[in-house]
């Protein structure tokens, strides 16, 4: 009988460089509030929004992703063609077929690169470095690159209530590669499908079959989504924590997705965070990008110095399906 030739990777892996691309166009709340009767207090205070940033016409999921990935390869310290893999996580590539990662792959020319989309909506960016975590250590690819990427204000109703003041667009982007030592812990993942009308977008035959053409927008039971985000979030981060063999004590920084400030602080209130470890705030200027937006949160972290060279840092991710991953990572 013939045994098959079996490859293994790196037994450890790490971020090896991190990269963002912010969206041209800087939009206050004043822009926003009076298509549905709101206010900029309203909206700073139920979500910590106080300016977001949405694409211009030239600013595509390509383009954004493409910028943001640059960067991150550049600051990985290695050619664009070691990169063996393209995962981008995205819910706002508007074809449903090809993926965007081809054209993104083909873009930054790693056309030699594996290249393919996933849906996992808010938490997609997680399931992609947890995947390219599993590759590196598996052996199909060195150098994975993982691309958390939105253009929301393609598909957010700028009259719905629920979601106009919260979405936004940018991209974020990740090298994944070998390390000599663990720098990336653990995920810790899973979904909850019995929620899985409550973050959508409809179905194309609905709006076939509607009077008037228009996008398939997203639609949010917001307040269930915040209910369940703030008390079983926390549990899967603590788990996170647990898996990598990290306390609360031992951590320097908590990037959450950025989808509301009032749920980041009932998580970190939930962990017991010390006052020493340093959270993401991305969401003040910057609205919910989605899958995007932990990975902008940990580039802007960097850039300002709260996020240094060897900190220990928690990632979670969590959104539409209902889906979300968590992991523990090294800051490169
Ligand atoms: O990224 C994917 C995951 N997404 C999330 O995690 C989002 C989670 N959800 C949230 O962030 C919050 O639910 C929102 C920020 C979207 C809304 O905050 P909320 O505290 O859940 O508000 P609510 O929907 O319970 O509405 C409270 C009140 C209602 O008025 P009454 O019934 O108390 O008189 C709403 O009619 O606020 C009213 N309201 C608004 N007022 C001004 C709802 N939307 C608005 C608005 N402006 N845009």
């Amino acid at each position: 009988m013939t045994t098959l030739h079996v490859e293994t990777g790196s037994a450890n892996t790490a971020i090896l460089g991190v990269g963002a691309y912010r969206a041209s166009r800087l939009v206050p709340n004043a822009d926003i509030v009076d298509a549905i009767d709101s206010s900029d207090e309203w909206i700073q205070q139920r979500s910590g929004i106080r300016t977001r940033r949405f694409a211009d016409e030239s600013e595509t999921v390509v383009s954004m992703s493409v910028g943001a990935a640059r960067v991150a390869v550049e600051r990985a310290g290695i050619d664009m063609r070691q990169i063996d893999c393209v995962i981008v996580a995205t819910v706002s590539h508007l074809m449903q077929t090809p993926s965007a990662a081809t054209a993104i792959a083909h873009e930054l020319g790693t056309d030699q690169a594996a290249a393919f989309d996933i849906s996992a909506a808010c938490a997609g960016f997680c399931h992609g470095v947890a995947l390219a975590n599993d590759m590196v250590r598996g052996g199909s690819a060195r150098y994975a690159l993982v691309i958390g990427v939105e253009k929301l204000s393609d598909i957010t109703n700028p009259r719905d209530r629920g979601t106009a003041f919260i979405f936004a667009d940018g991209a974020g982007a990740v090298v994944v590669g070998p390390s000599e030592t663990p720098g990336i812990g653990p995920v810790v993942w899973g979904s909850d499908g019995e929620h899985y009308d409550h973050i959508r977008t409809p179905d194309w035959r609905e709006v076939l079959a509607s009077d008037e053409p228009h996008m398939p927008c997203l639609e949010m039971k917001g307040n269930e989504v915040f209910r369940w985000a703030s008390f079983a979030m926390a549990k899967v981060a603590q788990q996170a924590l647990d898996r990598a063999g990290v306390t609360a004590d031992e951590l320097d920084c908590f990037i959450p997705h950025q989808a509301n400030n009032r749920i980041t602080d009932a998580m970190a209130r939930s962990m017991r965070l010390p006052p020493t470890v340093r959270i993401a705030r991305d969401i003040i200027d910057a609205g919910n990008t989605s899958a995007a937006s932990v990975p902008m949160a940990l580039d802007r972290m960097m850039e300002e110095g709260d996020a240094r060279s060897g900190d220990v840092a928690l990632l979670i991710a969590f959104g539409a399906g209902l889906s979300y991953a968590a992991q523990v990572v090294v800051i490169p």
